[in-house]
């Protein structure tokens, strides 16, 4: 493909623009190992950023240690986390997922310090679910602010591309004032701080964790279809490491870090910036893609939380169910209602596993989570 026009896609490519581009260019999609690379920053190695979190022995890295893939086998999963904790920041890497039969398998990039505030840890989550044979993966994010687990702040979407077959990026942006959560450079949702939420808000410094798990009691089909070790080892990989924000020692009670021009220096980024043709392009996003959102759950919240923001062309696509009016084109597994404890693995499975054994998918940490 003309250099030019590879250039064009991997800067501009979004839902919509993709629409337009799988008319012009019917196989931009399908050139083997395309990267879209958003926002155009500095990248880091592994060993600048990151450590190893559990399973060393699943964890492979690239001989310029700037990727790393992760692995999931009978034996376990695998994760990292970034070697050092941030209040506020951006978080990023490009990754591509596993591909064929990927039932039960999560591979998730969050943002927590469950480690450190055990009983009122903070989170913000992309997890990607996988589907059985033939079906796209899935994936949703999530926030948990001081202890908030009884309140999951669910959404789930689609993807307008395969996600196994070329590397997008995936970033989450943590400020003061918002959260933003993008794949490339399509905003996917932006929650605003407001004051009503008090602690539900993430403000205690957090780490970047990368993992592979096993999550067959819940991930897909509401658990009925499990990882299939046939297919043994899942890989996914990641490169393009961007770990920015004001780096924090998070066991000081009296905060010796003054993250003031560190925190406006991450305001004034093109990242933090939700131009128009962006905010057209996350709503095109929501209402195609998005098949679940809490804030339409009334069922579950007959008050949405207060950083609700309703919006009247999404909120007429569901039922109070927070489930889609229409059902969805391919088969998912959004119509399972119940809730499941979710456990994945935390630092203490590191330990746990260092003899190989066991999927580490029973990590003392556990989150509500609904699964749809
Ligand atoms: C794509 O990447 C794989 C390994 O990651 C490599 O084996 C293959 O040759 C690449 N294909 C192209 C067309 O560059
Ligand atoms: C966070 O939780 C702790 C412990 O439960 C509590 O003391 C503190 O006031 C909470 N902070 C906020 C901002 O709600
Ligand atoms: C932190 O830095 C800002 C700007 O440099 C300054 O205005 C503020 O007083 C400082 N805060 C503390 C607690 O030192």
């Amino acid at each position: 493909m003309d250099h030019r026009v590879l250039s064009f896609v991997s800067k501009s490519i979004t839902p919509f623009s993709l629409l337009l581009l799988l008319y012009i260019f019917p196989a931009a999609e399908t050139a083997a190992n395309m990267t879209y690379k958003a926002f155009n920053l500095p990248t880091i190695t592994f060993k600048e950023g990151y450590s190893p979190l559990f399973s060393d022995f699943n964890i492979e890295r690239s001989p310029d240690d700037r990727s790393f893939r992760l692995l999931l086998n009978k034996f376990s999963g695998s994760g990292v986390i970034s070697t050092e904790y941030y209040n506020y920041g951006f978080f990023s890497a490009s990754i591509k997922l596993p591909a064929i039969y990927t039932a039960g398998i999560v591979v998730a990039f969050y943002t927590s310090n469950a480690d450190t505030f055990e009983k009122n840890h903070d989170e913000l989550d992309i997890e990607f679910l996988g589907n059985v044979n033939g079906q796209p993966w899935r994936f949703q994010t999530n926030m948990y602010g001081n202890g908030s687990v009884s309140r999951g702040r669910e959404e789930r979407y689609r993807m307008w591309f395969d996600p196994s077959k070329d590397f997008h990026q995936y970033s989450i942006l943590w400020t003061p004032k918002n959260i933003i959560f993008y794949i490339d450079e399509t905003p996917l949702r932006e929650i605003n701080r407001h004051p009503a939420m008090g602690g539900d808000f993430p403000a205690k410094p957090m780490a970047l964790y990368a993992t592979i798990w096993d999550a067959s009691s819940w991930a897909t089909n509401g658990g009925k279809a499990k990882v299939d070790y046939k297919y043994e080892p899942f890989a996914t990989e990641l490169k393009d490491l961007v770990l920015e924000g004001c780096i924090v020692d998070p066991s000081e009670q009296i905060p010796s870090t003054n993250c003031t021009d560190r925190n406006a220096k991450l305001l004034a980024q093109d990242y933090s910036n939700i131009t128009p043709e962006r905010r057209n392009n996350m709503k095109f996003f929501r209402e195609r893609y998005m098949y679940y959102s809490y804030c339409y759950d009334n069922l579950r919240y007959p008050v949405p939380p207060p950083e609700c923001v309703i919006v009247q062309s999404e909120r007429d696509l569901f039922r109070d169910s927070g489930r889609l009016r229409q059902k969805m084109k391919f088969g998912g597994s959004h119509s399972h209602t119940q809730s499941h404890r979710k456990h994945r693995p935390g630092r203490s499975s590191r330990r746990r596993n260092k003899v190989a054994g066991g999927a580490s998918k029973s990590g003392r940490r556990g989150s509500a989570a609904a699964a749809m």
